[in-house]
């Protein structure tokens, strides 16, 4: 398991250095950081994922930079992504939320969105990244009611939500098999490095469970979660499955 840190390289964000490491059930540490640590750094003006490989910079924890063109872009509802969310969807949970992404893209897309994760050091890199937000108007104007994030298990809070999402999202862990990721290829990593792989067939039953449309994200030319589902959108590196429940389709 790889040791998980936090820093602050900024004298009046001690506090918050200790209420993040709180969160995430990290360490607050200031020395070099060991080959296998990850580690939230905070700046005065942005927070970051550096490992031992990183110098200058981190990886940004930020949704700012995620491609957010519209027309013909990754915001088109055109795409699969969109379609496979269904022209009448209003609310998604996002059950296996990772650092976001997906969910920020689809609450950019105009969707309310829930995000789920149940890593605790995952989920507050997520909090910040959309705390972080608050720093581009265009891109607060979405999320700060767009996006929600819950730390915790999706099977748990899936079971708990009222009202029913009319979508939920599903993007399950890498496994070794999976090439190739619609993520960069740093975020990636990370999650691969940092979460834990699960059962993929309960969390679907959870979800099936929890509304009517579930979307599953799976690499192109990988097998279904589980048996056929009602609907299959092909994008180049990624597909979604969809499995809809009885009556709605
Ligand atoms: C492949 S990543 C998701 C990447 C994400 N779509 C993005 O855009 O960043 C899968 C994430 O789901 C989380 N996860 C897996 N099973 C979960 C569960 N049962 N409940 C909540 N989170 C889960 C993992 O911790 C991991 O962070």
């Amino acid at each position: 398991m790889p040791r998980r840190t936090v820093e602050s390289r900024c004298t009046t964000r001690a506090s918050d250095a200790e209420r993040i490491a709180e969160a995430a059930g990290a360490e607050i540490r200031s020395d070099t950081i060991e080959d296998g640590e990850y580690r939230i750094v905070l700046f005065k003006d942005r927070e970051e994922l550096w490992d031992s490989a990183s110098r200058r910079r981190g990886m940004p924890l930020s949704f700012q930079r995620i491609d957010r063109r519209v027309g013909a872009g990754n915001l088109s509802h055109k795409q699969p992504l969109g379609r496979a969310i269904g022209a009448t969807a209003e609310t998604i949970v996002d059950a296996t939320a990772g650092l976001g992404h997906d969910a920020c893209l689809l609450a950019c897309m105009g969707w309310k969105v829930t995000a789920i994760e149940r890593d605790p050091f995952i989920a507050t890199m997520l909090s910040i990244a959309h705390h972080d937000a608050v720093r581009c108007a265009e891109l607060w104007s979405v999320l700060r009611d767009g996006l929600t994030i819950r730390s915790g298990s999706a099977e748990a809070i899936l079971e708990s939500l009222d009202p029913r999402p009319d979508v939920v999202f599903l993007d399950p862990m890498f496994c070794a098999k999976r090439r190739g990721s619609a993520l960069p290829k740093k975020p990636a990593q990370v999650l691969q490095a940092l979460a834990e792989v699960g059962e993929d067939e309960p969390l679907l039953t959870a979800a099936r469970r929890a509304a009517d449309r579930v979307v599953v994200k799976r690499p192109t030319g990988g097998p279904p979660i589980v048996g056929d589902p009602d609907l299959v959108f092909k994008g180049r590196l990624v597909r979604y499955d969809v499995y809809l429940a009885a009556g709605s389709h």
